[in-house]
Formats: structure tokens, C-alpha cells, sequence
């Protein structure tokens, strides 16, 4: 039943998107602060903030990190480390919570072989890793990851029951043109054009919409302006899939995201949790961002 309801859905959305060739795709439907969403539907998300350590920490910091990363209030949300491969081990053996994830932040969409200083999703599985972000700006622009690769790994990830954190976002010379839009668009479709059927669960898709200007720049996107960009995500996920699948996935926000700012934009409805950088090099503000985030989601949901 819900099968045939997916099938129709989409559908229905094609045909109009057909009917309507016009740019109005590009821009989004909906203004900040309402979206596709409704309670009902948001309640099915759970939230989710993940920390990427990118090139930083060492093993003693790590388990430092570890012993001080207390969460009081974790109901109900999900929590996700990315740390440097090197430090994954170190990190699964200093684990104190049970349901706290680990990621890694790249793998090589290959087997095995001669990929001299790469690490497939097997070797991660076995360092206890059940998450990897694909698509970072950091990857795309400084080591040259192109959508093609990108759209492969999305799809790997996906088989091998990696919880995957898709990573799009525009620059600043993008926004300034008008081109928001259309570049996420770009990204995402392209990003998903590898996956094949059956999908998986959608709660198993996460995309992060991180502008780039906002990535550890101390500037954050305000919270309208995130809003807007990620229900424009949402949008285009059910265009592609379905308005009940989109409404599944969840879209996390990353740009400078700290402990003072994390509640104002967690309030935003299709805002699903945070991609962290700095800010999650500490275990205290770290903690202090799920917590307000669980709070937040909580109390959104409620009213
Ligand atoms: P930032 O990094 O929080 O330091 O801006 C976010 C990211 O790059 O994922």
C-alpha cells in the first residue's frame, strides 16, 4: 500500500514538473520558516549532530575527549564522531555511551587493491565505523573530488549500510549570484543520480547543507537563511523520490554551528541537526550543542 502510494506520489510530481518546465524549480516553493513539513512528519525524524574533526586531535586528546563527553540529555537524538581514521580504533575502545556512532571523513569507493593510502568501507566496518561523510567542500575543492566519484561513493555507502552524510553548499561568489540554488540542486541530483533500487530506508540518507562561506569562518548562515536552503533541499529530495521518502531523510546544517547559536537554528523545522567543526573539538560545547538540540526538536515537536 505504502509502496503504491510512493509510485503514484512520484508520479503525480513528475507529471507536474513536466507540465511546468519553467525556472520556478529553481527557486524554492515555500518561504523560511514554513516548509513541506508538518508536525506529524517531523516527528519521524530523528535528530542527529555529528562532529567532524577534520585534521585535528591526537590519541591523548582523543581519549581525553572521550572522558569528558558527558551527555545529561540525550533522549531521542542521535550522536555521530568523525574523526581521523587513525584515531577511529582509539576511539571505539574509549567509548562511553553505546548508542555514540562513529564516522570517518572519506573512504575510496573500491574493494581492495593497489589504492595506495586509501581505506575502503570494509576496513572502516572493521574499526567499529558505521557512518562516512561524502561530498565535504574540503574534499571537493582541495583534493579535487569530482561528482562522479562522489555519486559513486554515495551509492557504496548506501549498499554497505553506511549511514552516509552527503555534504552540498554553495560559495560565497554562488549566493552573491543568485545561484544558491541551482548549485544545491546540481550537487544533490548528482550526488544521487548512482542509486540504484531498492532504496534503503530514508532514515538512512542524511544530506548536510554546509555554504561554504559559513565553514569555519565564524560567519553562520542566519537561521532563515538555512531554513530556506534546506527546505529547497527537501523539496528537490521529493521531487526525486517522494514527498513521504523526503520527508524522512534528514537535513543537517554545517557552517560555524557552536553552543550559542545551536538552538535558534535546531528551531527551524526542516533543520535535522548539525554537521559541527570547530566547535566539536570540545567535548563540553560539543555536549552542549546535542543537548540544546534534543531540547529544541523536543519542544518544536510539542507545539
Ligand atoms: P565548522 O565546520 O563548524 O568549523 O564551520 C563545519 C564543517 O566543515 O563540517
Amino acid at each position: 500500500m505504502n509502496d503504491l502510494r510512493k509510485v503514484i506520489e512520484q508520479l503525480v510530481r513528475q507529471t507536474l514538473l513536466e507540465m511546468n518546465h519553467s525556472e520556478t524549480d529553481l527557486k524554492p516553493m515555500v518561504h523560511a520558516g514554513t516548509s513541506l513539513n508538518t508536525a506529524h512528519h517531523y516527528g519521524k525524524r530523528q535528530p542527529l549532530v555529528a562532529a567532524n574533526w577534520k585534521m585535528n586531535q591526537l590519541s591523548g586528546t582523543a581519549r581525553s575527549f572521550m572522558s569528558d563527553f558527558q551527555l545529561r540529555d540525550r533522549k531521542n537524538i542521535q550522536t555521530l564522531i568523525c574523526a581521523p581514521h587513525i584515531l577511529l580504533p582509539v576511539l571505539a575502545a574509549g567509548k562511553n555511551q553505546p548508542d555514540l556512532m562513529l564516522g570517518a571523513q572519506n573512504f575510496y569507493p573500491e574493494q581492495s587493491g593497489a589504492f595506495t593510502g586509501e581505506h575502503n568501507l570494509d576496513m572502516l566496518s572493521d574499526a567499529g565505523v558505521q557512518s562516512v561523510i561524502i561530498g565535504h567542500s574540503e574534499r571537493r575543492n582541495l583534493f579535487g573530488e569530482g561528482d562522479e566519484l562522489l555519486a559513486k561513493k554515495l551509492a557504496m555507502a548506501v549498499e554497505n549500510k553506511f549511514l552516509p552524510i552527503f555534504c552540498i553548499g554553495e560559495t560565497l561568489k554562488e549566493r552573491q549570484d543568485g545561484a544558491t540554488f541551482r548549485v544545491l540542486r546540481n550537487q544533490l541530483l548528482t550526488g544521487l543520480s548512482s542509486l540504484k533500487n531498492p532504496l534503503p530506508n530514508p532514515e538512512m540518507i542524511v544530506v548536510a547543507y554546509e555554504p561554504i562561506w559559513a565553514i569555519g569562518s565564524g560567519l553562520t548562515a542566519t537561521a532563515d537563511q538555512a531554513q530556506e536552503a534546506v527546505s529547497f533541499v527537501r523539496e528537490r529530495l521529493a521531487d526525486r523520490f517522494s514527498y513521504s521518502y523526503a520527508n524522512s531523510i534528514r537535513i543537517l546544517y554545517g557552517g560555524s554551528v557552536n553552543e550559542k547559536n545551536a538552538s535558534t537554528l535546531a528551531a527551524k523545522p526542516d533543520i535535522d541537526g548539525f554537521l559541527v567543526g570547530n566547535a566539536s573539538l570540545d567535548a563540553n560545547k560539543f555536549s552542549s550543542i546535542i543537548e540544546q538540540t534534543a531540547a529544541c526538536k523536543r519542544k518544536v515537536f510539542v507545539s
